[in-house]
């Protein structure tokens, strides 16, 4: 039989990303717009255990959808993996009569959901990251600002490096995951991209490329390097050693991670807070929200957390195809 929730908590976990407030201010609107009372837990997993947890109003959210960050602030909490620790989170929760659990975070985040889930606490998870690395969704928070970020960056990178017939190697983040550097390769007409999920380690490959596209008379070489990669500083020194042409490397790094995010970010993160909050009322436990073919749905957290994320060949095939020349 499934459980009445009247009381939900909401706490943000892992790496933040911009939109995380429009979720936030949407899983609390959402729950008292249904009669629900909601709770904030600051500073993730670990805020929970400290029992950093409040009562939030209406006003708690106001002028918030359009800041970066997450107010409630995110931690990653190592000891959360123990069963023990968990038992103690699921006893804080019924300590403070929260019976539903919103989780904003990504795959680590989830799985301290279900976990928690498996201890009696209903728990939804909401995808958050700026990587896109969650195999069940199209979408995630904060991507799409990310991206945004990066490519406005990459494109003052390449006008300089234009004008000085340089050639560029810039890094975006993405540890385990190329979706940044991927979207940014197509955004920014890069002559290169180097994903984490691909890359061959060939830098001969990119010598040749470089030459033959300064023998056609391009001004400058945009190589858009993942940061699983990594090492872009001293690639950029082997590359103008083999080249002769003068490289420079610039690491993008959080600036990544902040700042306003889009309608995109802002509009998707409401209606999957909100979502989030009507699984609970529903007496859905256990389930991730996901964007797949048009539509907001929600999927089994473990189930989401067994499927694997692939790159769709469209992605790669454009990327090399239409910066060809
Ligand atoms: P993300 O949610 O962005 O993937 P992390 O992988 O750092 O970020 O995970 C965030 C937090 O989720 C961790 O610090 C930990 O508290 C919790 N977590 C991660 N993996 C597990 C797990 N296997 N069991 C329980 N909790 C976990
Ligand atoms: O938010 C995702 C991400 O930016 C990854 O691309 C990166 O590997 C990681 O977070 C770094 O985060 P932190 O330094 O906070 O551990």
């Amino acid at each position: 039989m499934s459980k009445e929730v009247n009381t939900i908590g909401v706490l943000t976990s892992g790496g933040d990303a911009p939109g995380m407030n429009a979720a936030i201010r949407a899983v609390v609107r959402q729950s008292i717009y249904l009669g629900k009372k909601v709770m904030g837990i600051r500073r993730g997993y670990a805020g929970l255990l400290a029992e950093e947890i409040f009562e939030m109003n209406s006003h708690d959210v106001s002028e918030t959808i359009g800041r970066g960050g997450t107010i409630l602030q995110t931690a990653r909490c190592k000891e959360f993996k123990k069963p023990e620790v968990v038992q103690k989170a699921a006893d804080i929760c019924a300590k403070h009569g929260i019976e539903g659990l919103v989780v904003i975070g990504g795959d680590g985040s989830f799985r301290g959901a279900t976990e928690l889930a498996k201890h009696g606490v209903n728990t939804i998870g909401v995808p958050g990251t700026i990587d896109l690395d969650i195999a069940c969704t199209e979408y995630t928070i904060g991507f799409d600002t990310a991206v945004n970020t990066a490519m406005q960056a990459i494109d003052k990178i390449r006008d300089t490096s234009t004008s000085h017939e340089r050639c560029s190697i810039i890094e975006v983040m993405g540890r385990g995951a190329g979706y940044i550097a991927l979207w940014c390769g197509i955004a920014n007409g890069a002559e290169d991209v180097l994903l984490p999920e691909y890359y061959d380690y060939d830098e001969q490959k990119i010598v040749d490329h470089i030459i033959e596209g300064r023998k056609k008379g391009k001004q400058h070489h945009i190589i858009i390097n993942a940061e699983g990669i990594g090492h872009s500083t001293s690639l950029a020194k082997r590359i103008e050693a083999a080249t002769g042409i003068e490289t420079r490397a610039t690491i993008l790094g959080y600036m990544q991670r902040g700042g306003s995010p889009t309608a995109k970010d802002r509009v998707y993160a409401s209606i999957m807070g909100a979502k989030a909050v009507d699984l609970l009322c529903e007496g859905k436990t256990n389930r991730v929200v996901g964007y797949k073919h048009g539509d907001f749905i929600d999927f089994d957290i473990i189930e989401a957390l067994d499927m694997e994320k692939v790159i769709e060949d469209f992605f790669l095939d454009t990327c090399v195809s239409v910066n060809a020349r």
